[in-house]
């Protein structure tokens, strides 16, 4: 098939762990006779600078036009400076908006080769496999907001969910579902919280639609605390756009590390926009040692969901399984007697198993 990817690497790592998801898009395309296309743009801090905007026109406009968007990571101590006008999270916020994707799904997969680079217990990690649904287009983090200025130290933002809203997200939670052991657990916080009342109502409502997946409710305190002591109960996670990103960090670590984990970002089309869940790192960036592969396991979504290259995907995925059996680790999830590989050579291994 022939399709057109775009790349937008962003800052930090992003850059480095990009480059090697190119590396097994190319791979992937030679081995099964794809013709995959490839355009950069920029987004985030390195926008700013270039054009003085976190996401430039061309950037957007780009990736509408494109079968599927692979994207790195945004931001860095360069643009954080609180009285900044632009923010490099503002471009990869617009991006999401401007395209629509409000299903963020984020696959809590556990490679057994991983289990003693967690902090939990191996025991623990027995047959965990989960997927966080995070609505990403709507919530707190789009609500009107007021930034403290001048004299008025005073600061607010607000989160609003509509019914419509949380009832497309829920839909695409149960019908994963269905494709999985039929289970959802709805996270809130609706004992204090006004939306997430609604959001309790909505789901329960779309529930009725399907008999067939088992729905629980889970206040967000208590699911960040079971996330840690019976992850395996877990099936579907369905939250909001804020509690799905912070439970996602937390549940990297099941993983091993937060170089670990993908994610596939959809709307109502096929195109679709492939992140890893990590940030820039600026602590390591330019080292060479970042894990590309969450951004490979990315490339693997992208594979399934935007080109429909089922069995791509799974060779991808085997080709990364296969990469840490053979005990090759980044600095992330190096264990002792592992064989400490930096980003490119992870690549370069990854691309020899497929
Ligand atoms: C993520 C990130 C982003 C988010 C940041 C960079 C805005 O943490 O994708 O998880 O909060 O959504
Ligand atoms: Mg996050």
């Amino acid at each position: 098939m022939q399709a057109n990817i775009v790349t937008i690497p962003g800052d930090g790592i992003g850059v480095e762990v990009v480059a090697e998801g190119v590396k097994v898009l190319k791979a992937v395309a030679e081995k099964y006779g794809h013709m995959f296309t490839f355009e950069n743009y920029l987004i985030g801090g390195c926008a700013i600078d270039a054009t003085g905007e976190p996401l430039p026109a061309v950037t957007l406009d780009a990736c509408r036009q494109a079968d599927a968007v692979l994207m790195g990571a945004v931001g860095g101590p360069k643009w954080s400076d609180p009285s900044a006008k632009v923010r490099p999270e503002q471009g990869l916020l617009a991006i999401r908006k401007e395209l629509g994707l409000y299903a963020n799904l984020r696959p809590v997969q556990i490679f057994p080769q991983l289990r003693d680079a967690s902090p939990l217990r191996p025991e623990r990690l027995e047959g965990v496999d989960l997927v966080v649904v995070r609505e990403l287009t709507g919530g707190i983090y789009f609500g009107e907001r007021k930034e403290a200025t001048g004299e008025d130290l005073s600061a607010y933002d607000t989160m609003v969910y509509s019914a419509p809203e949380i009832e497309r997200i829920a839909r695409r939670a149960f019908e994963l579902a269905r494709l999985r052991r039929n289970k959802v657990t709805s996270v809130d916080k609706a004992n204090v919280l006004a939306c997430s009342r609604l959001w309790r109502k909505t789901v329960v409502k779309v529930a009725g639609d399907y008999p067939d997946v088992e729905l629980d409710h889970m206040l967000v305190d208590a699911a960040a605390m079971h996330l840690m002591r019976r992850p395996s109960d877990f099936d579907i996670i369905l939250t909001g756009n804020m509690f799905g990103d912070i439970l996602t960090d937390e549940a990297s670590q099941l993983a091993g590390s937060m170089g670990m984990l993908a994610s596939a970002s959809l709307g109502e089309g096929k195109a679709g926009l492939y992140e890893p869940i990590h940030g820039s790192a600026p602590d390591i960036t330019g080292m060479g040692i970042a894990n590309p592969l969450a951004t490979i396991l990315s490339v693997g979504l992208l594979l399934r969901y935007s080109l429909g290259l089922g069995e791509e995907a799974n060779a991808v995925e085997k080709a990364v399984a296969d990469t840490l059996e053979a005990g090759y680790r980044t600095k992330d999830i190096y264990t002792e007697g592992a064989k400490l590989v930096n980003t490119e050579e992870m690549g370069t291994v990854v691309v020899g198993k497929l």
